[in-house]
């Protein structure tokens, strides 16, 4: 997300200073707004009064304590103590409606009751004792989770994050093809580990460390690519990648439906079924990031994979399967799963029955309070509205015939 802000602000600055002026403190002053903001409608909820530590003490401990790599939203940060659906309430008990939802993780709305519940009841009972052990939760969990999947993709793994999802599903397809090579997108986000950082196609997310086997092909950016909304084109590019720049063996081909931190850039159309051919004709899997267009978000379908026709080999998921719980996912078809029985594969908190227990509950609320078709709704009138800037801008910017809210 801080990515996509520093995109927009950032076309012709050097990343650093980009990032100096979106994080600091000393950032240029901010222009006042134009008109007062309009007045949120009613809602039922008191905010407890806040005594804690203030936003200006935790600012300066921040600084102190904690990595330098942290950085803020606003001239002044804003200290947020309480959630309530789609509010939020700083340390003085103002609200405001969060568009943001913990970079798209809040699912469900803050402190939804029936995860809130779920959570605590399962915390009450029995918190930690890994998958060693029997639990019910993990089992419910992964039936509920992977019968939202088409095709085989029928064995799930839990691990703790996003990061891990996507390192754990390029070691099942180098396992798997028994090739090194990993095919990803440029302008991609899936991740800041070791592994995943090579994954990942935006320099100001990369440090200087071996990327490791990854070929980074043309973005299909039907906006602002090279070849406009030409899938064939950009997936010629995918077979060349290979034909040229490998042994013509790959392990797998990495994309988001609908890149999340790069932009909100979604892909030519029809561009996920000619890239994934080639890379299954070359011995790679194909995997599908759906960490942040899962769980409906498009509006049109529960997972972004499908606005493009295709069934993935592997799909990883994080953020709004858990609506701000520590969880992420991946799923894949029993033969590939099977890869990983070759030596010991364990994540300590991974399927957790807390986790489980709360991610069970934000399956089942996405699917009793129609979020999918509510993105649809919120999304269209979003769009609409958006339309109106349209005839003062850019004319190419709201084509896209799915949301991404
Ligand atoms: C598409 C995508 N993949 C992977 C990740 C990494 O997830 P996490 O931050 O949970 O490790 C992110 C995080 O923003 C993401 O947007």
């Amino acid at each position: 997300m801080a990515a996509s802000l520093l995109r927009a602000a950032g076309r012709r600055r050097c990343p650093a200073e980009v990032l100096r002026r979106l994080v600091s403190s000393e950032a240029a002053p901010e222009r006042a707004p134009s008109r007062t903001p309009p007045e949120m409608p009613p809602f039922d909820h008191q905010p407890r009064p806040y005594a804690g530590m203030g936003g200006a003490e935790i600012f300066e401990k921040r600084k102190a304590v904690l990595g330098p790599s942290l950085f803020h939203y606003y001239q002044k940060p804003l200290n947020i103590v309480e959630g309530k659906m789609q509010y939020l309430y700083d340390e003085h008990g103002k609200r405001y409606l969060d568009c943001f939802g913990g970079i798209v993780t809040v699912s469900c709305g803050h402190c939804h009751p029936d995860i809130v519940s779920a959570v605590v009841e399962q915390t009450k009972l029995l918190q930690h004792t890994t998958t060693i052990y029997l639990h019910h939760a993990i089992v419910e969990f992964a039936e509920a989770l992977t019968s939202k999947m088409p095709g085989n993709l029928k064995v799930a793994y839990f691990v703790n994050s996003g990061t891990e999802a996507n390192e754990l599903a390029m070691l099942m397809a180098r396992l798997y093809s028994g090739n090194l090579s990993m095919v990803a997108l440029r302008n991609a986000y899936h991740g800041g580990s070791a592994g995943t950082i090579g994954l990942t196609g935006l320099q100001t997310w990369k440090y200087p460390i071996p990327q490791g086997e990854i070929h980074h092909v043309m973005n299909p950016d039907p906006y602002r690519g090279t070849f406009g909304s030409d899938a064939a084109a950009y997936a010629k590019e995918v077979e060349e990648h290979i034909t040229y720049g490998s042994s013509g063996r790959v392990a797998g081909f990495i994309a988001e439906t609908f890149q999340g931190v790069g932009g909100a850039v979604e892909l030519a159309p029809g561009y996920l079924k000619l890239a994934y051919d080639i890379v299954r004709k070359a011995g790679g899997v194909c995997i599908a990031d759906e960490v942040q267009s899962g769980f409906g978000r498009t509006g049109s379908h529960y997972w972004g994979f499908q606005t493009q026709g295709v069934i993935p080999d592997i799909v990883t998921m994080a953020k709004g399967i858990g609506n701000g719980l520590p969880l992420g996912a991946v799923v894949t078809t029993p033969e590939i799963a099977s890869v990983l029985s070759q030596k010991i594969q364990f994540n300590t908190f991974g399927g957790n029955p807390v986790c489980s227990a709360g991610g069970l509950a934000v399956l089942k609320v996405l699917d009793k309070e129609k979020r999918q078709a509510h993105c649809a709704d919120v999304g269209a009138h979003l769009v609409e509205r958006l339309k109106s800037l349209q005839e003062k801008h850019e004319s190419k910017i709201f084509k896209s015939p799915f949301l991404f809210i």
